[in-house]
């Protein structure tokens, strides 16, 4: 069994988040709202995609900004984790988020913030470590600070195939109209309102396909995973289309599906599998992370019996082989 990933992966985290998750009976207005259990992690879509890579065996890499207080702290968590670190100093400091779960309603509510301004200059070190380490997969994940040019994971998507790496994004808004107007994106991963956004009006599934393929037609993606939360996921590539349905399981919080997907996806090409395979692997990250409380990622064994379950199911190619080396 072989325990050195000969892919390099790099996943980028420019607006980290250290996320404070509470647990309260009732949150009410005005009235202090007491509340217990607090547990500290790190977040940011970048590191949880590491994370799920590290879960499964693998060796993620991840390029992080860091500064302030609440940097010292994420840095100190970051470093607990088995993920190679490349921290890059930011003047400002990295946002607290903050997460009640209210026990009467079983409902859990999040307070985000939209983190610290970040000069362009700041993040330069993360391009010169793209086009320096030539990475295989540069994975992408998660919001732009403020202050940072709209076109930076356009020009990571570029810098990352002119070292004939893989560029994979999981972004929104402006930054990701930025990188699909570029191109050469390898796998692109939007949710459905992702792509609604892009498209500027709201799209059906068959539509959304529609405009998928219409990516892929025009270079923008050479993969388009379109996940659909409880409705599964659309793969569209140069072989054409291929859908599946969720995997059905107790549902305990969606927190995490979509970077436990593309964390599975990304560690099973690296692998060596194929697309196909990849995406049936993200579909049974995506479940096995709904089946974990809270911030909680997804976990190695309910992901390889769930994603077996995808294989008896649909009749193909068994993965027994590479199950076993996984
Ligand atoms: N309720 C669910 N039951 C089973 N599988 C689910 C469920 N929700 C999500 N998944 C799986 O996880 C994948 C990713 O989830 P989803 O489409 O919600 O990602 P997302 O919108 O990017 O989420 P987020 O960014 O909030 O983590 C889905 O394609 C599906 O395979
Ligand atoms: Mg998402």
């Amino acid at each position: 069994m072989s325990t050195i990933s000969m892919s390099r992966i790099i996943c980028i985290t420019l607006n980290p988040t250290l996320d404070l998750s509470n647990d309260a009976l009732r949150v009410v207005p005005t009235h202090k709202v007491r509340v217990r259990n607090q547990r500290q992690d790190v977040g940011g879509g970048g590191i949880n995609v590491a994370r799920v890579i590290a879960e499964l065996g693998g060796e993620a890499e991840v390029a992080v900004l860091s500064g302030g207080a609440s940097g010292v702290i994420m840095e100190e968590a970051l470093r607990a984790l088995p993920l190679h670190l490349h921290t890059f100093a930011m003047k400002g400091a990295v946002r607290i988020a903050f997460m009640v779960y209210e026990e009467e309603t079983n409902l859990e509510y999040r307070f985000v913030p939209d983190g610290p301004v970040v000069a362009p200059l700041e993040i330069e070190p993360v391009f010169d470590l793209i086009e320096r380490e030539r990475a295989d997969y540069v994975v992408a994940s998660g919001s732009l600070p403020r202050g940072v040019p709209v076109d930076s994971y356009a020009r990571m998507a570029r810098m990352t195939a002119a070292g004939n790496g893989r560029f994979v994004l999981d972004a929104s808004g402006e930054p990701l109209a930025a990188a699909i107007a570029e191109g050469g994106i390898f796998l692109f991963k939007p949710s459905l309102s992702e792509l609604e956004k892009l498209v500027g009006h709201s799209l059906d599934i068959e539509a959304a396909g529609a405009f998928a393929a219409d990516l892929v037609r025009r270079g923008a993606a050479r993969h388009v995973a379109l996940t659909l939360g409880s409705d599964g996921a659309l793969l569209v590539g140069p072989d054409g289309m291929f859908r599946m349905p969720a995997i059905t399981v107790p549902v305990r919080s969606a927190v995490g599906a979509g970077d436990s997907f593309v964390g599975a996806m990304v560690w099973a090409l690296s692998k060596g599998q194929t697309m196909r395979e990849a995406f049936r692997f993200g579909l049974a990250a995506g479940a096995a992370a709904v089946m974990t409380p809270g911030t909680e990622l997804c976990r190695r064994a309910d992901i390889l019996r769930l994603y077996g379950e995808t294989c008896a199911a649909s009749h193909e190619e068994t993965a027994t082989a590479w199950l076993a080396r996984a």
